[in-house]
C-alpha cells in the first residue's frame, strides 16, 4: 500500500516535470480553464497572470510533498483555501480547475496514460480535500 503511494507521488512528479519543461504550460492552464465558463473567466479578470502562474508552478511542486505528509506544507495550503475562500469560490469551481489541469497535462506530457492520471488524481484530490476542509472550517467559524 505505501510502496503504491510512493510509486504514484513518484510518477506524478515526472508527470509534472515532463510537462512544465515545455515552455506553454501555465499558459495552456489557464486558457483550459477560463475556456471551462463566463464565471471562471470573470475570477482572472485584472490579476497579475505571470505571477498567478509562477505561484501556481510553485505550488503543484510542494503537493508531491504535501501528499507525502511533509509538515508544514498542510498549513501552506490552509491559507490557501483562505484565500479561496475570500474571493468567493465554490466546489463546482474546483472541479473546473481539476477538468482544466488534467486536460493541459494530457496535452503537455507525451507520456500520459492511465497511470499517470491516477497518480495526478491522487494528489490532487488530496490538495483539493484539503482546501474544502478549510472553506468548511470557515464556513461553520461564520455561522
Ligand atoms: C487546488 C486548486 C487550486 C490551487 C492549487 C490554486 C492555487 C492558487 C495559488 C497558489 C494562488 C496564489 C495565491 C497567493 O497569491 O498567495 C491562487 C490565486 C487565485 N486563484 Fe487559485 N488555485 C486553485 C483553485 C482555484 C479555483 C477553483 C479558482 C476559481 C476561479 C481559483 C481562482 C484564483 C484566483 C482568482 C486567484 C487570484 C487571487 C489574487 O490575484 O489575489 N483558484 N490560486
Amino acid at each position: 500500500m505505501l510502496r503504491l503511494q510512493l510509486d504514484n507521488l513518484e510518477i506524478f512528479r515526472q508527470s509534472l516535470q515532463r510537462a512544465t519543461a515545455k515552455p506553454g504550460f501555465y499558459d495552456s492552464f489557464y486558457d483550459n480553464f477560463t475556456a471551462e465558463s463566463e464565471e471562471i473567466a470573470a475570477f482572472f479578470r485584472n490579476r497579475d497572470m505571470p505571477q498567478l502562474k509562477a505561484k501556481l508552478n510553485n505550488t503543484l511542486k510542494m503537493a508531491a510533498e504535501f501528499a507525502e505528509g511533509k509538515p508544514g506544507i498542510g498549513l501552506y495550503i490552509e491559507m490557501l483555501g483562505r484565500t479561496h475562500r475570500r474571493l468567493n469560490i465554490q466546489r463546482r469551481h474546483f472541479t473546473m480547475w481539476e477538468h482544466a489541469l488534467l486536460e493541459t497535462v494530457r496535452e503537455y506530457d507525451e507520456e500520459y496514460d492511465k497511470q499517470v492520471l491516477a497518480a495526478w488524481l491522487l494528489v490532487i484530490d488530496m490538495v483539493i480535500g484539503r482546501i474544502f476542509a478549510t472553506l468548511d472550517e470557515v464556513e461553520k467559524a461564520a455561522y
